[in-house]
């Protein structure tokens, strides 16, 4: 299977990275090809603007836009890897899904009854977030709530991608080595247990 994995820490010596380093050895460990975009790295524009709405109502895809699309067409499963800022994805990759899956490519609306429709065909959607907060604490929170429900429902669901998995590590800033270790271990697994 070939995995898009999209990246988003800033920092190439954060847990972020571990968890990144991890996981994709286990991809391919597992025999997969993988796909890496990393979003700081790339310099990703996460902002949508009034330019790109008129260019992608000409069917003018903006090249950033374009290069990232046959990325994710090319691709049989898609993996996010990133720290839960505010209870979501940092803006880089929120503001790679605005851009990304727009309409046309990762859903339609039909302009006439309103229904919409999902276009992604992937076998799998995986996101791996990591959290300063406990287990509980998120829980009492309502952040595993909110975060697995905008993802797999609002995003992945919606643009037609049935099977999404979410895994949250959490209590990652106050964790000692061995608990990081085996979020690492689990990363590894992740990798080469997709499918
Ligand atoms: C802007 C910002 C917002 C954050 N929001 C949350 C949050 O909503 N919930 C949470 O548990 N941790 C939050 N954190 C903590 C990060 O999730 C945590 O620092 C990160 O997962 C640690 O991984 P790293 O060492 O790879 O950066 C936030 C951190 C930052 C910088």
């Amino acid at each position: 299977m070939k995995v898009l994995v999209v990246y988003a820490h800033p920092n190439p010596k954060s847990f972020n990275h571990a968890v990144l380093e991890s996981f994709t050895k286990g991809l391919a460990d597992a025999g997969h090809r993988f796909d890496l975009v990393d979003l700081y790295d790339i310099g990703f524009n996460p902002c949508l603007s009034q330019d790109d709405f008129d260019r992608l109502a000409k069917r003018e895809t903006p090249d950033d836009i374009k290069i990232q699309q046959e990325k994710v067409t090319d691709a049989d499963g898609l993996a996010f890897i990133h720290p839960i800022w505010w209870t979501g994805p940092p803006a880089i990759l929120k503001g790679w899904i605005d851009r990304v899956f727009f309409m046309g490519f990762a859903y339609n609306i039909d302009e006439k009854t309103g229904h919409y429709a999902g276009l992604l065909k992937h076998r799998k959607a995986m996101v791996i977030g990591t959290a300063a907060a406990s287990e509980t604490e998120a829980k009492a929170a309502g952040l595993e709530d909110a975060f697995k429900k905008i993802d797999t429902d609002g995003i992945f669901r919606f643009c037609g991608i049935a099977t999404v998995e979410e895994v949250i590590f959490h209590n990652v800033v106050a964790a000692d080595d061995l608990t990081r270790r085996n979020y690492l271990n689990q990363a590894y697994t992740l990798g080469m247990t997709f499918e």
